[in-house]
Parts: structure tokens; C-alpha cells; sequence
């Protein structure tokens, strides 16, 4: 008679898959309306001499349903903890996050590199702003209305300023800040409407001036060559080419001998054996004129670079676009 009671009741405990469901059989069992505790009531309905019997009965089918009862409570609590545990659960063995750590831009170090070379020869390194007007970028370096550089379509001009095409201006900014003997380099951007696979609007320059009495193109040359065999190594040479700027006279286009034929013409250097590095020359009397200097008293050479054609010959590096993109393939090169 109890034997399918107890099975039903067995069965639906070991399939509850939760306790909110167990508490719902238990009460449907044991509670104050529940099956079993109706059959406890209705034993006085009995015959007397059945009544122990079935009472014994039922007390052991509860104490059995009851026992099932708390068995599969502690299963299922110790299930809901697991998935409470897992919803926490951390991957030790999983790889960390990462924090990269940056360095310098190749400019940057190539720049350091420069300012090394000049400050270890006795030259201070100065700067100049960005925003230029007229007269220093152009008028007090000897550069005429006509001449090309200061036609809109190659300057960046504001209302009444313009963003440097290059660093001289620091030239003229020094030499009326200070008194001969000068000896400066001047690192900084620089700005030009051109943008080409060998050209960026926006790009780094390092301008040197030496002012003193008796300066000459022997000073300007061995200081260029110290330069060079420190920058890209001892073997290198440079050469001198006759060439022209408005703030220089004479002026220099200075190369440096190929570093991948030594100067015997291969395609990097277009078969010359030589690869341009640098605009240089004596400053021009009328500079020296135009910041209140005897030109009969003090001579003096000037050179102007550009930082990222340096960086491309000493990395090898084709697009000189890759300095500004970014792109960290190209950055961790370095
Ligand atoms: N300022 C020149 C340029 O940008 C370079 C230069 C500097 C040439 C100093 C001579 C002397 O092209």
C-alpha cells in the first residue's frame, strides 16, 4: 500500500533540480495539508488492531521521505555553490593584460643623437617658436619678396604670422639675444605645403650658426665630417657642392658618401655615390647686417637638416610617411 507512495515520492526528490522545488515536495509530503501527514490523521479511522501497524508504517515512510529529503537538500546546495563559484570563476593559467612599454619615437632618438654629437663639440642647443613672423622667417635672413619660399602656396600663413618653413629664424633670435662667440644648434618643426613619399608638411629640423671672429669653411667642413663619422660611422666622407640660399654665401649642399657601395654608385644612391644630408654655408653680411653685427668683425657658418632624411639613411627607411602613421609595426623597429 505504501510502496508506490514511497516511489512517487523517492523519484520526484531525486529529480528536483533545485531547492525551491524540494521545499514544494516536502510540503507536498510532510507539510500541514500534506499526504503524508493526512495519512497520520485518518489512522484513527482504522480498525484499533490495524492502527500500530500502519502507524509504524507510516512514521518509517517519513522518516525515510525526510532523510531523502535533506540527502538531496546538501546535493543541490552544494550545486548551487559550484555554479555561484564558477560565475567567479578566474583563469590563472589564462595571459595577463598586458601593459606595453613605450620608448622614444625614431625622430626623437635620432634627434638626442644630433643635439650629443653638437653639445660634446661646445654648441648649446636653443629653441625658437613655431609660429614665426615674417621678418625673422624670412626679411632678417636675407630672403627677398621674389624668392619661392615665401610664396603662399609653399607657406602656411596665419593673419599676420606664418609657421616656420625652417629653423634659421633661431639664427636671428640668437644672434641678437647674444654676443659673439656663438656656437648653437636648434632643434624643432618645421612647415611646408608638400606631402610626398620624401615629404611632410610638418617636419623636424636642426639648424646650427658658429659666430666668431675669423670663421671659416674649414671650420664649417670639419664640423660637418665629425658630425657625419659620429652620426653614420668613421668610414663616411662628406663633399661640398656649390649651391644656393638667400642667408648663406657661399653656400653648400653637403653629401655624404653612400653607406651601402661606399661610394661607388648603387641604386640607393641613384649610381652617385653620394646621398644629400644638408643645406649649409658662411653667413651672408646682410644677416649679420640685419642684426646690428660688423660683418667685417665676425664671420661665420651656418647648416640646416633635415631630422627624418637622416633617420631615413641611417634605417634605410623609403616613406618617410611611416614617421607619422602610427603604425606600431613600423615604431617597435626601433
Ligand atoms: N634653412 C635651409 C633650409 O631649410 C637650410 C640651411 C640652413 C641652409 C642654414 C644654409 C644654412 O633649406
Amino acid at each position: 500500500m505504501f510502496e508506490e507512495l514511497k516511489e512517487k515520492a523517492l523519484r520526484e526528490i531525486s529529480e528536483a533540480q533545485d531547492i525551491a522545488q524540494l521545499e514544494r515536495i516536502r510540503v507536498n509530503y510532510l507539510g500541514r495539508k500534506g499526504i503524508l501527514t493526512e495519512q497520520m490523521r485518518s489512522i484513527g479511522k482504522l480498525p484499533p488492531q490495524e492502527r500500530p501497524r500502519v502507524g509504524q508504517l507510516l512514521n518509517e515512510l517519513k522518516q525515510i521521505v525526510e532523510q531523502a529529503l535533506e540527502e538531496r537538500k546538501k546535493l543541490l546546495e552544494i550545486e548551487e555553490e559550484k555554479k555561484n563559484l564558477q560565475k567567479l570563476w578566474v583563469d590563472v593559467t589564462l595571459p595577463g593584460a598586458i601593459k606595453k612599454i613605450g620608448h622614444l619615437h625614431p625622430i626623437s632618438r635620432v634627434l638626442e643623437e644630433i643635439e650629443t654629437i653638437f653639445v660634446s663639440m661646445g654648441f648649446k642647443v636653443v629653441e625658437g617658436p613655431e609660429i614665426e613672423d615674417a621678418w625673422h622667417n624670412f626679411d632678417a635672413l636675407n630672403t627677398p619678396e621674389w624668392h619661392p619660399a615665401r610664396d603662399m602656396h609653399d607657406s602656411f600663413y596665419l593673419v599676420d604670422k606664418l609657421l616656420r618653413t625652417h629653423t634659421s629664424p633661431v639664427q636671428i633670435r640668437t644672434m641678437l639675444s647674444e654676443k659673439p662667440p656663438i656656437a648653437i644648434v636648434s632643434p624643432g618643426r618645421v612647415y611646408r605645403r608638400d606631402y610626398d613619399a620624401t615629404h611632410l608638411p610638418m617636419f623636424t629640423q636642426v639648424e646650427g650658426l658658429y659666430v666668431d671672429e675669423n670663421v671659416s669653411v674649414a671650420h664649417l667642413k670639419y664640423t660637418l665630417e665629425v658630425f657625419v663619422k659620429r652620426m653614420f660611422g668613421p668610414e663616411r666622407r662628406i663633399r661640398l657642392k656649390p649651391s644656393y640660399f638667400p642667408f648663406t654665401e657661399p653656400s653648400f649642399e653637403v653629401d655624404v658618401s653612400c653607406g651601402i657601395c661606399n661610394g661607388e654608385g648603387c641604386p640607393s644612391c641613384k649610381y652617385t655615390g653620394w646621398l644629400e644630408i644638408l643645406g649649409a654655408g658662411m653667413v651672408h653680411p646682410n644677416v649679420f647686417r640685419n642684426v646690428g653685427y660688423d660683418p667685417e668683425k665676425y664671420t661665420g657658418f651656418a647648416f640646416g637638416m633635415g631630422v627624418e632624411r637622416i633617420a631615413m639613411l641611417k634605417y634605410r627607411i623609403k616613406d618617410i610617411r611611416d614617421f607619422v602613421r602610427n603604425d606600431e609595426r613600423f615604431l617597435e623597429c626601433f
